[in-house]
């Protein structure tokens, strides 16, 4: 079997990309992670890459100024480079032009720390307990021009528990983010080439169908 090349686009801890690394380790895995680019230099998640043996580079956005297009120009060729098909933003906190989008639409995957469309944008746990929210979660979808949208492929949901704080809440939905992860990537990796992204939408509510089991019942 072939296996999708895959790159993952890291800011910081890249404890996704640890577990997409991880997932990877298995031959039968859709999806081989080829490339790790961070635009951060000092981000920890570069160490996840090299000690997977991976190809980790920095492409850091400063020296472009407000050239976002040179920024990206520079990500494209070293992804083309890399014969790279599909990316992972897994934590990656720079928001994508619509050419960088259209370069990889339906091969672009983001995760969310929210079960969208609730919650994008930043601070996520905490405006889930502040709503008052019983259940929240994580979405993995394809990127699209808006932030933090576009179909959904896979949702994991977790209970928020009496005294939860935005650090406790958010820990249970990283387990789940790392989980969630690797299941959405070979979902996409298994489609045909090309996959449009309404057939990664029907996958994703196949998975719904089968969720991930949650850390404790609902109380
Ligand atoms: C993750 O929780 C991810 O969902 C979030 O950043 C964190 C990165 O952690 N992404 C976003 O908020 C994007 N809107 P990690 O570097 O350990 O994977």
């Amino acid at each position: 079997m072939s296996r999708r090349r895959t790159a993952v686009l890291i800011s910081g801890r890249g404890s996704n990309l640890a577990a997409l690394l991880g997932a990877s380790r298995e031959r039968s895995y859709p999806a081989e992670i080829a490339l790790v680019i961070a635009n951060e230099p000092a981000a920890a998640g570069l160490a996840h890459a090299a000690a997977a043996g991976v190809a980790g580079a920095v492409i850091d956005h400063r020296p472009f100024g407000r050239d976002r297009a040179a920024h990206e120009g520079a990500m494209i060729a070293a992804l083309g480079a890399a014969g790279i098909e599909l990316v992972c933003l897994a934590g990656y906190m720079r928001r994508l032009s619509p050419r960088m989008v259209a370069h990889f639409a339906g091969r672009m995957l983001n995760i969310h720390p929210s079960l969208l469309p609730a919650f994008p944008g930043l601070n996520t746990h905490a405006r889930a307990l502040a709503a008052g929210v019983k259940l929240h979660g994580c979405t993995v979808h394809l990127v699209t021009e808006a932030l933090d949208d576009g179909p959904i492929v896979a949702q994991a949901a977790v209970p928020v528990l009496p005294g939860d704080t935005a650090a406790t809440l958010g820990a249970r939905v990283l387990a789940q983010e790392h989980l969630l992860y690797p299941l959405a990537l070979a979902l996409l990796a298994r489609g045909a080439p090309g996959m449009v992204a309404e057939g990664v939408a029907a996958a994703g509510t196949a998975a719904l169908q089968n969720p991930l089991p949650l850390p404790g019942a609902l109380p």
